[in-house]
């Protein structure tokens, strides 16, 4: 795929593998839509960028996906790939776990996910292509103890990323999980 002035949208692009992703895509020539809660974070990145625009705010908001597209086809007029990177890892022992936590997690790492994915699949259906790409986990592939529930997360984006690439199959649109191995520690 020619990336060369195609239209990438990045959720969690104000720090870490999401604000990587995003100077590399800036690099290879395509234009952005970049999103995460931090407005201050992602203009800053934007300023560096050749072509971004940004929205801030929580994608675990139901409208968010679709004022996402919204500002893409209004900026661009298309939206080619969605990188579906929001996320975070709550992991603990049973007796120290924060249960509030756990299902803001849930939130974050699956139902925004699958909210997100649904609408840009649903887009690049209409116009016979695109590329979603779910940012998963090594954790999504293999479990240990105290990560059950960021684990569960991950395993569930990556069996929901190849049931879509089956369904998508021959349609023009590709679907892809990208599981990278932890570099942080838990909490960070
Ligand atoms: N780093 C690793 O070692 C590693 C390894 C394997 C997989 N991963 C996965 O890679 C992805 C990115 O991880 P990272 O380490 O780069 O994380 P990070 O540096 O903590 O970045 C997380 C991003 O998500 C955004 N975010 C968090 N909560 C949000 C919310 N409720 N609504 C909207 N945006 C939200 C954050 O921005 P704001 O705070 O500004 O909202 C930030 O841009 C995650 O899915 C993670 O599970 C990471």
């Amino acid at each position: 795929m020619d990336l060369n002035n195609k239209v990438a949208l990045i959720t969690g692009a104000s720090s870490g593998i999401g604000k990587a992703i995003a100077q590399e895509l800036d690099s290879a020539g395509m234009k952005l839509i970049l999103t995460a809660r931090s407005q201050d974070k992602l203009e800053q990145l934007a300023a560096s960028l050749k072509n971004a625009k940004v929205l801030a705010g929580a994608i675990t908001d139901g409208q968010m996906p679709y004022s996402l597209l919204e500002l893409a086809l209004k900026s661009y007029g298309q939206l080619d790939v969605v990188l579906n990177n929001a996320g975070i890892m709550t992991v603990g022992a049973i007796e120290e776990v924060d249960v509030d936590a756990i299902t803001q997690m849930v939130r974050l790492n699956v139902e925004a996910v699958y909210r997100m994915a649904y609408i840009a699949l649903k887009h690049f259906k209409q116009v016979g292509s695109g590329f979603l790409i779910n940012i998963s986990s090594i954790a999504g592939l293999k479990t240990q103890p105290t990560y059950g529930a960021y684990n569960g997360t991950k395993y569930a984006v990556e069996a929901f990323t190849d049931a879509l690439r089956m369904e998508l199959a021959g349609t023009g649109i590709k679907v892809a999980s990208v599981a990278p191995p932890h570099s942080k520690k838990p909490g960070l």
